[in-house]
Order: structure tokens, then C-alpha cells, then sequence
């Protein structure tokens, strides 16, 4: 879209993660939400006040077809993502799809078809490649301060056996299937920490099951899984996600080694993250993070930083809103294209073919080949 003076943007699962998603919003004066959507009535309504929004909905193809909406924020459950985001793409309208991008390889293929043959855009908002540590470290790779990055770890310790009885589509789509179920969270970051890479097989393996939900039924997920990714590059990259283990949350758990620099992030309250960079420490020293991210802070956090550290997710919501809206606006690529979402989000699909077949490696499709 060029010359766009307004944005006009519905939200689906309004009454949740859309929602808050839709908020950050309000800093950008070409944009506004103009329509909610979701099946839950009181939700819906208390969306509607809260965000301003002139229409809502209950049925989500109804708000495409009717209102007056530009693009779409999709923050419903897992297995709703491709099938609304295929409907808005058909219709030309843009979409910002909550994480992961689909819940089947097919489907993906689907999705990136459609995208295809739309000419909409479409972003995924994995949020935390938007946060202030992580674009920062960002900066400093493509600034060479690294050198060539070659390995990375990336964790999701983040405990939900309770959510899971309260938003049951987890029950089924993240605890409920074996491998990685969540893994863009940990895997986003370090792919834009590797540029130009991928990954190109994967093999998953899992700690057992210890634990079982209310009904006595063992989760289907095992306890960790961990997935062990070649990058095309010869590089390698180790990602853990754990939705059941009794333990504190620490859902963003980093670590980037290069040929000049490594970097680690903080894994507890109080503790900073660190950075080791060859031409900046003195000997083997660490630095904290914090005393580069004046010289390397992206652009979009240095004019929005402020009022993004009063949105989710410590601001990342609020950047990856303004990157999805500029994108459409300039008619450039947001930063998370279809591409890269299905490069975060394909590794954790074959993943869980791996761990049904003793761990096998098994080769990543490339969406650009599709
Ligand atoms: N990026 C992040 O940090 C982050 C955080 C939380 C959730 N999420 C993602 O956001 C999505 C939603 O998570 P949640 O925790 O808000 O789930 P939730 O179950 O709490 O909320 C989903 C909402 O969608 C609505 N809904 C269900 N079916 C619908 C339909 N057909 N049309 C319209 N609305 C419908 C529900 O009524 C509910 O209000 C998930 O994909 C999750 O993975 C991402």
C-alpha cells in the first residue's frame, strides 16, 4: 500500500492477547483500531470501550467482509492463526499474526501460497525479536562485533499447567503434542542474530513425563524438550522449552557465541545481561549490555523507547506494532516477514515429527521454495 494516510485495523481475540497486543496502537497517529472481534460477548464489548474501537464482532469473516479494516492483529488460540490470516490475505487485507505462524507444515505451506498471491502484507509478531537486549545484540552482530556467530541457546522455562485448564486450546496444541510446541519465542531472536541463515535440520529429544493434569492424564508434551538445530551455515543452535516443570519462569534465556564476541543474557532478577565483545573488553572481562545500548539501540527504540517500556512485554509489543504498521505504510518488509516466521516457526513442526521417530534428524523445509 503507498501513500497511506490511515490505518484502520481490526483485532481478533479482542478479548485477550489481540487486545493487549492492539493497545500499543495509540502511539502511532496514522493508525487506530476500528473493529474487535471475538467469541467471547463480555470480552468483546469491554475490548470495544478499552480500545476505542467503533465496531465489534462475534464472527471474525463477517468483520473482514464488513468493516472498514486495512489490516488485522490475530491474537486467537494456536490453530486459528493460518486459517484467519489465509482469509485476510485473501481479501488484501494485512496481517499480524500472533506466534507460531501455524500448527502443521501443510497448513504453513497453505498460508505462504496464499500470502503469495495476495498482495498484503504479512508479519508474525514474535515480540521478543523486538525487545531493547535483543536488538541490541542485533546491532552488535550486524556491526561485525561478534565476528561470525556459530552457536546460540535460547530457553522457555514458562510453567502453565493452571493456563492450560483455563485457555484449554493449550491443552492440546502446546502440552498436548510431543517436541516443540513454542518454540519462536526462544528461536526468533537468535535467527536475527544469525543473518542470512537458517536451520537447516533438527533433532529433538525430551526429559520424560512427570507430571499429569487434573483429570491424572500425563501431558503428552514431555516435561523439556530440547532441539538441536544445524544451521545451513555449519553453525548449531540449542533450543529448550519447558510448559510443565515445577520452577520459576524464565522465558528469555539467551546465549550467542561468535568468533569475536559471545554474549549471555541475565537468567535471574538483579543479575544484567552480559556481553564479551574481542575489540571492546578489556582481556576476558564482561561488559553489561546495558553500557552499548546507547551507541547500538535501534532507531524505533530510541523515538519510542519511553512509551514503550509502559507496554507488554517489556516494550517489545509496542515496537513490533510500530514495524508491522510502518511496513504497511512505506510498503516495505516488516522485520518479521513470512520468510522469517516460517523460519522460526518450521524447526519446532519437524521437531515433533523427530522426537515420534527416536530423535531422528530430519531436514527443515524452506518456504521460499514453495
Ligand atoms: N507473543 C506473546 O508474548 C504471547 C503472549 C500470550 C499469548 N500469545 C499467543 O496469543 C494467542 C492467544 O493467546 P491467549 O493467551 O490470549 O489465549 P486465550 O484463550 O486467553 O484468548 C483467546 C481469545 O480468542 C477468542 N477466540 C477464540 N476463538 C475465536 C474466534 N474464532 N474468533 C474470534 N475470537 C476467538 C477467545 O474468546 C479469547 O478471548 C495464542 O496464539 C498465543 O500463543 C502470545
Amino acid at each position: 500500500m503507498s501513500a497511506l494516510d490511515s490505518l484502520n485495523l481490526g483485532v481478533a481475540g479482542a478479548a485477550r492477547r489481540g487486545g493487549s497486543l492492539a493497545r500499543a496502537m495509540e502511539v502511532l497517529d496514522f493508525a487506530r483500531v476500528h473493529a474487535v472481534c471475538d467469541t467471547n460477548p463480555d470480552g468483546r464489548d469491554a475490548a470495544k470501550t478499552e480500545l476505542g474501537a467503533s465496531e465489534a464482532y462475534r464472527d471474525y469473516e463477517e468483520m473482514l467482509d464488513k468493516s472498514d479494516v486495512d489490516a488485522v492483529i490475530i491474537g486467537t488460540p494456536m490453530p486459528l492463526h493460518v486459517p484467519q490470516a489465509i482469509a485476510a490475505l485473501e481479501r488484501r487485507i494485512h496481517v499480524l499474526s500472533e506466534v507460531p505462524a501455524g500448527v502443521s507444515i501443510d497448513e504453513c505451506r497453505e498460508l505462504v501460497q496464499a500470502w503469495r498471491r495476495s498482495r498484503a502484507t504479512y508479519s508474525m509478531g514474535e515480540n521478543y525479536v523486538y525487545t531493547r537486549s535483543n536488538q541490541t545484540v542485533k546491532q552488535l552482530v550486524l556491526a561485525g562485533l561478534f565476528g561470525a556467530p556459530y552457536y546460540a541457546e535460547g530457553e522457555y522455562l514458562h510453567e502453565l499447567k493452571d493456563l492450560n485448564e483455563t485457555t484449554r486450546w493449550r491443552r492440546t496444541w502446546q502440552t498436548g503434542i510431543d517436541g516443540i510446541t513454542y518454540g519462536t519465542h526462544s528461536l526468533g531472536p537468535i535467527l536475527s542474530w544469525m543473518p542470512g541463515d537458517r536451520v537447516a535440520s533438527v533433532a529433538c529429544a525430551g526429559s520424560g513425563h512427570h507430571y499429569a493434569d487434573p483429570r491424572g492424564d500425563l501431558y503428552e508434551n514431555e516435561d523439556s524438550c530440547v532441539m538441536l538445530c544445524k544451521m545451513r551455515s555449519g553453525g548449531l543452535v540449542k533450543v529448550r522449552v519447558d510448559m510443565l516443570s515445577d520452577r520459576p519462569h524464565a522465558t528469555g534465556n539467551f546465549q550467542l557465541q561468535g568468533t569475536d564476541g559471545c554474549y549471555e543474557s541475565a537468567r535471574a532478577h538483579g543479575e544484567k545481561d552480559r556481553v564479551w565483545l574481542r575489540s571492546r573488553s578489556k582481556g576476558a572481562a564482561w561488559m553489561d549490555l546495558d553500557d552499548l545500548v546507547e551507541e547500538f539501540m535501534p532507531e524505533t527504540w530510541r523515538k519510542y523507547g519511553e512509551k514503550a517500556a509502559a507496554a507488554g512485554h517489556g516494550g517489545s509489543d509496542l515496537i513490533e506494532i510500530v514495524d508491522f504498521a510502518n511496513a504497511i505504510r512505506d510498503g516495505s518488509e516488516p522485520e518479521v516477514g513470512m520468510h522469517e516466521a516460517m523460519d522460526m516457526t518450521l524447526p519446532g513442526l519437524v521437531s515433533q515429527q523427530s522426537i515420534s521417530e527416536e530423535s531422528r534428524w530430519m531436514d527443515v523445509p524452506d518456504s521460499r521454495d514453495w
